[in-house]
């Protein structure tokens, strides 16, 4: 079993860019005006205030926009090019890096904090695995933070785009879905802490908040002690 591929997300962009896409203005609302003030107040809250950061899924970039700089130099990171156009237009990074999730292109030890939205979920457990351990391998041992906004199995965006997608599915005669397979949404705080802990790291806390509408599990973790 593998996630949707990176053909997958390149059409998911392409038709959210299309001018028609109402879906596509929607959700650009909510990450601006929405999950960006969730990240800023996140990032501000827990990432150290010097280093390099990286967004791993960062898409349009668009939730990130708000990220108080200071000191820190952003990345994004994405495997759709035309994610990273739109990633590029929006000018929230210092850098842009084309690549996949699960080999990160960075040194050991040497990442102040990675961080993504709607990304998790679209991997089955032994990639989301592989994933974590990636993050474990590059974040700052002594310093070093995850966050993670990671959808539980019943968030507000579920309530909300299950009915359209069931009764245009119906309309159309074929299955439809806003976004490529959620296939690893999180059941529990539980299940998040458990599922880090098998990569070698230690939850902080872990959110349910009216802050991004209640669409995430908020995951605060770094490297566990030795
Ligand atoms: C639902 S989008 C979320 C984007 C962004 N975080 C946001 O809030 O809009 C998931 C993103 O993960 C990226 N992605 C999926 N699989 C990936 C992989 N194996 N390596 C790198 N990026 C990947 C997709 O291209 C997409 O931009």
């Amino acid at each position: 079993m593998t996630s949707p591929g990176k053909r997958h997300w390149e059409l998911h962009w392409q038709a959210l860019r299309q001018e028609h896409s109402a879906f596509g203005k929607l959700a650009s609302v909510v990450r601006r005006l929405l999950l960006s003030r969730a990240v800023k107040h996140y990032t501000s809250r827990y990432f150290p205030a010097t280093g390099r950061f990286v967004e791993a899924g960062c898409g349009t970039s668009e939730s990130s926009s708000r990220i108080n700089r200071h000191g820190r130099q952003l990345l994004g990171l994405d495997f759709s090019l035309e994610a990273l156009r739109e990633a590029r237009l929006n000018g929230t990074f210092d850098g842009l890096v084309c690549a996949d999730i699960q080999h990160l292109p960075f040194r050991d030890e040497t990442i102040a904090g990675i961080w993504n939205l709607g990304v998790m979920e679209h991997f089955y457990p032994h990639q989301g695995r592989q994933i974590l351990d990636e993050f474990r391998r590059v974040v700052r041992p002594e310093d070093g933070i995850l966050l993670l906004f990671w959808p539980p199995t019943y968030g507000l965006s579920r309530w909300v785009l299950a009915p359209f997608e069931w009764l245009r599915s119906h309309i159309v005669g074929r299955v439809f879905q806003f976004f490529p397979d959620e296939v690893n949404r999180l059941p529990s705080r539980a299940a998040a802490r458990k599922t880090l802990a098998n990569s070698g790291l230690e939850t902080v806390r872990v959110d349910f908040t009216p802050r991004d509408g209640f669409n995430h599990l908020i995951v605060v973790a770094r490297r566990s002690a030795p």
